[in-house]
Formats: C-alpha cells, structure tokens, sequence
C-alpha cells in the first residue's frame, strides 16, 4: 500500500499544506523545531486514529485556531481510501473514510497500515512491560480490529473490577460476575497475544541474524500472567485463569487491584540467553528494536497481503553504516518517510525518492 498524498489544516504549526508523496522514500530534510515528526505524526495519526506522542487530542490543533484537518489518500489494493480527522476545539474527534463517518474509532484501523520507528522505541527494550505491552497491542489492533475491541471491553471490566476491590465490604460472590467476564475477554486476549509473539519470535530471530551477521541469537519470549503453554485451548486458559484469581484473592482485596490477567503480561528480549533489557549494551538494544521493526514489517505484510508503511523518525544517523546500509537495502519495496536534519545523508545510489524540505511548517520540493 502507498499513500499518494497529503492535505493538512491548522494541524499542529501547519496552517494549510497540500503534499505529493513518492511511491518508494520520502525524505523530510529540516532543522529541530520545524516539523519534520509531525507530518510523520500526521500520516500515523490516519493509521491509528491517535497520536504516538501521547498528546491529547486537542493539542494537535494549531495553538490559535480552533479547527484542525488531516486527510491522507491511500491505495490499498488498487483501491482508493480517503482517511480524514476532523479536530474540533472542545469536541470529540471526528473520522471519516471514503466520506463516511466512523461510529467507533475501530474502524479505522485496517486502512491504513504503518510501522514507526523512533528513537522512543528503545523504550521496548528498556523501559517496563507497559512498553512491551503497548508495542504490541498496537501491532495486533493494526492486524485484527476484534483485539482492539477486545482490549476496549477487559480495559472496562479491569476498571469496575478495581472498583469493587477498593469497596472495603466487597465478598467473593461480589466478584463473581466480573471474574468471569475478565476471564473471557482475557483468555482471547491472551490467545492473540500468543499467535502473535510466536510469528514475531520467529522473524524477529531471523532478523536479528541476519543484521549482526550470524553472531546473536535473538529469542522473544510470551511470559504470561496466567502461566499458560503452547498447546493449552481456550478452555484450559480460562479454567487458569479462574484458579489464578481464586489464589489472589486475599492479596487482590488486601491491595485494592486486579493482580492476574493480560494487563500484567511480560514479553521477555534474550540475546545469546541474556536477558537484553538487563544485560544488553546500547547497541544490542538499539538492534533488537531494528528487528522487531522489520519483523513488523513482515509480519503485517504476512497477514494483510501488502506490506505497510514505514516511518523512520530519527533513527537513521543512530545506527552504524552496515545497519543504514542493511535496512534501505531491504526497503525497496515499502514506501518509507525519513526524517532528517542531514541533507542526503546516506548513501542513495538511485534517484527513486523524493526531497521534502522543511521549514517551519511550509515543505519545499526540490532536489
Ligand atoms: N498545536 C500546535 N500549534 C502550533 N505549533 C505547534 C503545535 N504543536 C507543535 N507545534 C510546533 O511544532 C514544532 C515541532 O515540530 P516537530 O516536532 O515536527 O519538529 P522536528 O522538525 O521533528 O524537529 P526535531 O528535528 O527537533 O525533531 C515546534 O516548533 C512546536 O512549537
Ligand atoms: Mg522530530
């Protein structure tokens, strides 16, 4: 899939940009400050329906208006999508496709699909599971839309759940209705989680060769909250999962939280046996986000039948000449958007991309 163009209004500090896209790379060349990651932003935003800044809503619009648009066009297929974001001041947002207005923001995702990465990504590696967590639900909700509703409803449930157990009178029997809703919803979390991670384990240790030419063996790894195995039916996980939460009772009330589930799921990065996160050195963290990256890649072309677009937010000048050199070799068949603050800063052989130079929130084309 490629994205033709774009077309933004009083989004972020562009007030009005009309822009034509290469169907291979697209380079953004700018200095710091002049808008570089928010056109990325804005393409990701039509993918996803949020930000990946963890911005709210609201300060996507520009800072003295009160109306934002964002509107991309896809070819997906040989099919023609038109997404748009409509941002309103003190309202929801609104998401159209084709001109139809989405009722639920699930809607969206499956339109357009992309893979970011970004200096922030190491996070995956570094940071807590939440990190982990989120990398992939966002890979799966791209996937299946079922997950992210799936994900909607045992993210409702945790809450009341929570609720409950903070109630100081609360009895076993209180519990009951809400043990068996997370319990459902969790068990087909759980099962997504594990397809998942077992495809990405499987590229990502492939990848991960083939970047450090042979001398590290990647192994990703499903730890689940429930201690559930390979083989284990739907059936076996929920009948777990009830155990699980009869076990953590005492502890559940004691602390006032939902203790079992997917929502405290861990994902676990080994490298030669090495837990990465704890053991790893900067640049084996840096690499096993490059693996994932291409293993999403992969994987997303894998299930939806075309690969998606890439978005390089600043990484490039952070990996060594081989890794630059590995990852546009292997890209000749994705459409990609880099930003830059270097001109031409690597090695492009051909002249198969497009220049878009930026400064404060106007692009020029030009060579
Ligand atoms: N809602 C908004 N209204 C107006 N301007 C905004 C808004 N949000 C962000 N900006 C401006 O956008 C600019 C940042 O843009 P962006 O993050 O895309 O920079 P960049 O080119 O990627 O820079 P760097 O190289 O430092 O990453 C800042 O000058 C910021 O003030
Ligand atoms: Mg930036």
């Amino acid at each position: 899939m490629i994205i033709e163009g774009i077309r933004l209004l009083n989004y972020r500090n562009y007030e009005e940009l009309e822009l034509k896209f290469h169907s291979n790379l697209n380079l953004f060349v700018g200095e710091n400050a002049q808008g570089k990651t928010n056109l990325l932003e804005a393409i990701y935003i039509c993918a996803l329906g949020k930000s990946f800044r963890n911005n709210k809503d609201q300060e996507l619009i520009n800072i003295n208006k009160n109306q934002s648009l964002i509107k991309t066009f896809v070819k997906k297929r040989n099919r023609d999508i038109k997404i748009e974001l409509i941002l309103q001041k003190d309202e929801k947002k609104r998401i159209k496709v084709n001109d139809v207005s989405l009722n639920k923001y699930g809607e969206l995702l499956g339109n357009l699909n992309v893979v970011l990465f970004s200096p922030e990504d190491l996070k995956i590696v570094k940071e807590g599971p939440s990190e982990r967590r989120k990398f992939i639900d966002n890979d799966i909700s791209q996937i299946s839309p079922k997950y992210y509703y799936l994900m909607n409803q045992y993210n409702k449930i945790l809450l009341q759940r929570n609720k409950l157990l903070k109630n100081k009178g609360v009895k076993p029997i209180d519990l009951q209705v809400w043990n068996e809703q997370l319990s459902s919803y969790g068990t087909e979390i759980i099962i997504y989680r594990r397809n998942f991670i077992k495809k990405l384990s499987l590229l990502g240790k492939l990848m991960h060769r083939k970047i450090t030419e042979s001398k590290e063996n990647l192994e990703i790894k499903y730890d689940s909250n429930i201690n559930i195995n390979e083989n284990m039916n739907s059936i076996q996980i929920k009948e777990r999962f009830l155990a699980k939460i009869d076990s953590v009772y005492v502890e559940e009330k004691y602390r006032g939280i939902t203790l079992c589930g997917p929502h405290r799921d861990e994902i676990k990065f080994t490298i030669n046996g090495m837990d990465v996160k704890k053991f790893g050195s900067q640049g084996q963290q840096r690499t096993t986000v490059l693996s994932l990256k291409l293993s999403e890649i992969e994987l997303i072309r894998g299930e939806v039948g075309e690969y998606p677009i890439l978005l390089l937010d600043d990484v490039m000048s952070e990996l060594d000449e081989f890794r630059q050199k590995y990852l546009l070799n292997n890209l000749k068949n994705i459409q990609t958007f880099i930003t830059t603050t270097v001109i031409n800063p690597f090695d492009l052989k051909n002249d198969n991309y497009k220049l878009h130079r930026i400064a404060n929130g106007n692009v020029y084309n030009n060579k």
